[in-house]
């Protein structure tokens, strides 16, 4: 899965799209979730402008409301389902009406419930419908009545779209390369939301990062729900795409997201190791530390492949930065098979985890075969364990970095302070630094003064 996003749960971001231009009828977009739905937002934004829609930021001035979902957990749903409550208000109030549509993972899963449980719903697309968008959103005008359409693609890549950058810091930009996932692990909705793995052809992609870079870009995050799995019909598979988007510029820094440990081999970390601008950083989620439950899981590897790789990482890769994912509380998870979650962390010593309690998903394998039987409280003491070990962890693995220079990307100002610039390490950590004379989008020598266990601080080196 992607995401990771950043766990913040950071699948669980929400972004709005920027006000660009204004057409006939103005879009509000709203993304949740992964950043997968964060480069399909791109796309949903092209394919309206190119129809004729404006975009605008501001909901209030928007005649039509898109909502981009995740279904990953139950709460990513509550969300939305709070969200949309309170545009459905808006709707009854607004004398000129508003349609609202729900698209991506949620409005897959729940199709026509969303119809007729949650009326006010007037279109729902799923993540392979996006091109089919402009008709939908005509045919609902005209009739008055709901427009769905969740059929899900073997072959749709979105190839020949040109995303549209919103929200964009003009620096790092995410590069859209496979779609679905076939690896069907117990717990995981998307096979059922995304559809079957598919790879868009690699011609496209080094094109579109090309363009990115023509456009002063720095960063490319390549994205696919299984990223590592990719392989176009020439025959292209993930290593060496990756290899050939870093001949593109030495100044382009590549990244990926999100990986499954099965399609990490020695060929990619070898890229990793010859590839300057290939960071030294992998996603590489682990969900649980336990060979039984990753069995129970349907994960396909055992707690010793896992370390085993991790190794092969650090042999290759000497310094290699690793994050990860983890879930606690899946069904029979035993207080024991806890603490080997606990110990694999501890052994591992991860920079960065994204981490959450199980959450049952219908149709899933798990949801169809096991109970979810681990009460709601001892999930959250565990996840309360697991944090703060990787807090700690996290915290000290950043003591070790004062002192270091790193090369750190500006990306603009810092969340906190105007005064202050932020920007990322080759190896994923973010750098609060002074603000010197720096445009975004350069290069800097930071030496690294403080931390904790989020940030490093920094001063450029003169
Ligand atoms: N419950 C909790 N977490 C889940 N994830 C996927 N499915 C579930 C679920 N049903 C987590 C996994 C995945 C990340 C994106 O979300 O850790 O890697
Ligand atoms: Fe992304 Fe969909 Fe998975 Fe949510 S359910 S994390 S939106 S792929």
């Amino acid at each position: 899965m992607l995401h990771q996003l950043t766990v913040m749960d950071t699948v669980d971001r929400r972004r709005t799209v920027e006000s660009e231009s204004s057409g006939e009828r103005s879009v509000y977009l709203e993304t949740y979730g992964c950043q997968m739905n964060v480069s399909d937002t791109e796309i949903i934004a092209s394919v309206l402008r190119a129809d004729g829609f404006g975009l605008t930021r501001d909901h209030t001035a928007a005649d039509i409301v898109l909502l981009n979902t995740c279904a990953i957990r139950e709460n990513a749903e509550q969300r939305v389902r709070r969200r949309l409550a309170y545009f459905r208000a808006r709707k009854r109030k607004r004398s000129s009406g508003l349609t609202i549509g729900v698209l991506g993972c949620m409005a897959e899963r729940l199709r026509h419930k969303l119809l007729e449980e949650e009326h006010l719903v007037d279109i729902v697309a799923g993540p392979d419908a996006y091109r089919d968008l402009p008709n939908l959103l005509r045919a609902t005008n005209e009739t008055g009545q709901a427009a769905v359409n969740v059929h899900l693609s073997r072959s749709e890549t979105y190839a020949d779209i040109a995303p549209v950058r919103y929200n964009s810091n003009g620096v790092t930009a995410f590069v859209s390369v496979m779609r679905g996932c076939d690896n069907m692990c117990a717990f995981c909705v998307v096979p059922f939301t995304r559809g079957r793995e598919r790879s868009r052809a690699s011609d496209t992609i080094l094109e579109e990062c090309a363009r990115l870079v023509e456009n002063g870009y720095r960063e490319v995050t390549v994205l696919g729900q299984n990223v590592n799995s990719y392989r176009d019909e020439s025959g292209v598979a993930f290593p060496e795409l990756l290899y050939r988007i870093s001949l593109i510029s030495p100044t382009l820094r590549i990244r990926y997201s999100t990986s499954h440990p099965k399609d990490c081999s020695d060929e990619l970390l070898s890229v990793h190791r010859e590839r300057p601008n290939v960071c030294n950083y992998i996603h590489l989620p682990v969900q649980h530390g336990n060979t039984e439950v990753l069995r129970r899981m349907r994960r396909s590897y055992t707690r010793e492949d896992y370390v085993t790789l991790v190794e092969r990482a650090r042999t290759i890769c000497p310094g290699i930065s690793l994050s990860t994912d983890i879930i606690t509380g899946f069904c029979g998870e035993t207080e024991e098979e806890h603490r080997d979650t606990l110990s694999l962390m501890a052994h591992v010593r991860y920079d960065h985890a994204y981490m959450f309690m199980y959450s049952e998903r219908p149709e899933t394998y798990a949801a169809r075969k096991y109970v979810d039987d681990v009460p709601e409280e001892v999930k959250k003491r565990r996840l309360t364990e697991i944090i703060r070990l990787q807090n700690r962890i996290s915290y000290e693995n950043n003591r070790t970095e004062i002192g270091r220079v790193h090369t750190v990307l500006t990306e603009g100002p810092s969340r906190r302070s105007q005064e202050r610039l932020c920007g990322r390490t080759d190896s994923n950590k973010m750098v609060v630094f002074d603000r010197a004379q720096l445009k975004n989008g350069s290069y800097a020598r930071v030496r690294i003064t403080d931390c904790t266990s989020a940030t490093l601080l920094g001063e450029v080196c003169t």
